[in-house]
């Protein structure tokens, strides 16, 4: 069988998002806007910059407002993470136009991160989708624990597939189906991303693991088999979900785009100009850069 290997395929950077959502102490805000930057200037045409999210629950995005007011030129899409009404009316305050909306497979998992059901979450944001549609905004749809729950454990495809299902029915334009808790096996993403790209065809559909078990590029090789030409990943590998325990960093961009760079695939991003990003932000971060492009490539003191 011969390897699937598309000309172009596009990373959306979670770093911002994703990344410094888990760091144990608050990343300054001019910094954070100065990593933005420079992602951008790396090539990066997709990012989620910030969450609208509870400064309770996640004080390390409680600056939202002000880096959505800085960082939404640039780039091709400036994502915002917003979980419920109150997140998309501070997303449209500061007039972002493309928003993620978040819900876990697993109800508890879900419970745990956004305090609703699942089908509570889903009553509360299929119409808030269907009018951000009707206002041109671009939406994307977060799929939690769509292989393992910390809590629940093994999550069938069937039910993934029908979250998968119900966003499309809603409206949305691109699903980013995640391995929250990184303990997905290559046959399992294979398996599911074959599944959603035959079910649901006309709609992006973009890879998101997490490293806890280094099965990320593996898992990324899987679905770049199955047909997925998007991924998420986090400069300098950074990430992980507060309230999923045991999930490690995303997928590290450098290392995802280094793979596909010697596989001859287009990813636009430069890999010494994304070190520069990570090298702004890293002083800042309470755990170091583990990724395997960084420590054979940068100039670290
Ligand atoms: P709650 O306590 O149930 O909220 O939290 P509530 O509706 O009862 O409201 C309580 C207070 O929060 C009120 O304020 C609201 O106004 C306020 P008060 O009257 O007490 O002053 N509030 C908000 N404030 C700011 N922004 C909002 C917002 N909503 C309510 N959007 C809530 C529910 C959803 C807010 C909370 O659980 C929360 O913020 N959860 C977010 C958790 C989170 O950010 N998790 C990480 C992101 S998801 C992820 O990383 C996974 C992903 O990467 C994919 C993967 O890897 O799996 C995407
Ligand atoms: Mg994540």
């Amino acid at each position: 069988m011969a390897i699937l290997s598309p000309e172009k395929v596009t990373i959306i950077e979670v770093g911002p998002r994703d990344g410094l959502q888990n760091e144990k102490s608050f990343v300054p805000t001019e910094i954070k806007k100065q990593f933005i930057s420079a992602l951008k200037q790396a090539g990066i045409s997709e990012m989620e910059i910030t969450s609208f999210v509870s400064p309770k629950w996640v004080p390390q995005m409680s600056d939202a407002a002000e880096i959505a007011a800085d960082c939404l030129e640039g780039g091709e899409r400036n994502i915002v993470l917003t979980p419920n009404a109150k997140g998309v009316e501070r997303a449209r305050m500061v007039n972002c136009r493309a928003v993620a909306v978040f819900v876990g497979v697993s109800n508890t998992f879900n419970q745990k991160n956004i305090n609703k059901t699942t089908a509570d979450s889903m009553a509360e944001l299929t119409p808030i989708i269907k009018q951000l549609r009707a206002d041109e905004f671009f939406v994307r749809a977060c799929i939690s624990t769509s292989f393992y729950c910390p809590y629940e454990g093994k999550i069938a495809e069937e039910d993934t597939v029908n979250l998968c299902r119900q966003f499309a029915l809603a409206g949305v334009d691109e699903l980013s189906v995640a391995d929250t808790i990184g303990m997905a096996a290559p046959h399992e993403s294979f398996s599911l991303f074959s599944t959603l790209k035959n079910e649901l065809p006309n709609i992006l559909l973009t890879a998101h693991f997490h490293d806890t078990r280094k099965m990320a590029l593996t898992n990324i090789y899987a679905a770049l088999q199955a047909g997925v030409d998007r991924f998420d990943t986090s400069a300098g590998g950074l990430g992980g979900c507060p309230f999923a325990p045991g999930a490690a960093g995303n997928a590290a961009t450098e290392d995802v785009v280094y793979m596909l760079e010697r596989m001859g695939i287009n990813t636009g991003v430069q890999l010494p100009d994304l070190i520069k990003a990570i090298d702004i932000v890293r002083p800042h971060l309470s755990r170091p850069i583990d990724s395997t492009y960084y420590r054979l490539n940068a100039q670290t003191v």
